[in-house]
């Protein structure tokens, strides 16, 4: 069995599907692997350390996706590369049903067996295989450092013979995988830490890490299935968005990473609350792709709104390539050991990990 590793062609895309560290342990467990020269690079993995790690280098793409049992990408195939996989291999990316009616449709046509990375169930025995929590960590760092260095100020407090600075308010709304590492991370560079979530364990996780938590109590019932917010009703809606009013006039950096899956963002930050926060502050928005959290937030842009910077941020995973690549390769090796039996993969769709990844099979879409 041969897995292949293409280089990624998306636009800011920098990572890698499979690092060579994941390399050496397929060739262990008796895989062939075969990498698309330069793939690697991007994410600060070299030609010479895949070929260390036993990979066939190649120069043709075409040599990957129409000569490869398995092929490993970070994000979803074009559809020139759809059209040159061959029958029955399997592809293992990021592949979103929702937006990609044209891939997946290409992909059953073509008999080929798709696993959706974003579709790994949020069960514990497949949290090591979970692509979102490994790269919603990522974002959630770097998020407060994009949003550090575009504050007028420093985050943490200073006492100083030059006098003395109090610590910068940094605020996170939305306290699931990347709001708590953003809680984490602006706490280690010394903000004053504030976080809010509808679900109530994301209130007691706010508290452990020594911010403070504001907004409405969370109700009981906000969690729905897989641990994952509902959508608020309108009267819980008006009292965080009463609540969040008051806050953010005061905040100097604000991480926004509100989601409810398969749904929009919610709105929580109108054009208005913007209005009243201090020129100098800071949004940036990690809930851009799907709408964003800020009314103002405009994906891959960063505006200014009397003095207030408002960041849509994209794909800010693929930003810091490296680590992004060794945790996103970790999962996808986990999910392949899980498959590969005596050297040859199965896909078993009554298995609780694969069958919900699968989306297309044997020439049906499972969308
Ligand atoms: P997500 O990316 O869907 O949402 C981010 C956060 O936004 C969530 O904490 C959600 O409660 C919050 N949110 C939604 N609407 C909001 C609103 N109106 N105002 C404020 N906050 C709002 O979720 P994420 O971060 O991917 O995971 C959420 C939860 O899923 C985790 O905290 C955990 O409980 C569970 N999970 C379970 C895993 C497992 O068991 N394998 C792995 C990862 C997460």
């Amino acid at each position: 069995m041969r897995i292949g590793v293409p280089r990624e062609t998306a636009p800011g895309e920098h990572r890698v599907g499979l690092v060579p560290e994941s390399v050496a342990r397929l060739k262990k467990s008796g895989v062939e692997v075969r990498v698309e020269r330069g793939a690697g690079i991007p994410a600060f993995c070299s030609d010479d350390a895949y070929t260390a790690a036993g990979a066939e280098l190649v120069g043709d793409p075409a040599a990957i996706f129409g000569d490869c049992d398995v092929i490993v990408k970070v994000q979803k195939p074009t559809l020139a590369e759809s059209d040159q996989c061959r029958s029955e291999a399997i592809l293992i990316s990021l592949l979103p049903a929702a937006t990609s009616p044209d891939i997946v449709e290409r992909l059953t046509t073509r008999r080929v067996t798709s696993l959706a990375l974003e579709r790994v169930p949020r069960i514990t025995r497949a949290q090591s295989m979970d692509i979102l929590s490994s790269q919603a960590t990522i974002a959630g760092y770097k998020a407060v450092l994009i949003g550090a260095s575009h504050t007028p100020k420093i985050m943490p407090m200073l006492t100083t013979a030059a006098g003395n600075i109090p610590p910068a308010k940094a605020f996170v709304i939305g306290a699931g995988v990347a709001g708590l590492m953003a809680i984490a991370t602006a706490r280690r560079l010394g903000a004053s830490v504030s976080g809010f979530d509808i679900r109530a364990a994301a209130r007691e996780q706010v508290l452990s890490l020594g911010a403070s938590f504001v907004g409405p109590e969370p109700v009981s019932d906000a969690e729905a299935a897989g641990g994952y917010a509902r959508a608020q009703t309108e009267d819980e809606r008006a009292k965080t968005m009463a609540a969040l009013a008051s806050h953010l006039k005061d905040q100097d950096l604000v991480i926004t990473t509100a989601q409810i899956p398969g749904k929009p963002a919610p709105r929580l930050i109108t054009a208005e609350m913007v209005g009243t926060m201090k020129p100098g502050a800071v949004i940036v928005d990690l809930a851009a792709e799907t709408g964003g959290n800020c009314e103002l937030t405009v994906p891959g842009e960063i505006r200014d709104v009397n003095g207030v910077h408002i960041i849509g941020a994209v794909n800010v995973a693929a930003t810091i390539p490296f680590h992004a690549s060794v945790m996103f390769s970790k999962n996808v090796l986990t999910l392949l050991t899980h498959m590969i039996k005596d050297g040859s993969i199965t896909i078993n769709l009554e298995d609780e990990i694969v069958g919900p990844m699968c989306l297309t099979h044997a020439g049906q879409a499972r969308v």
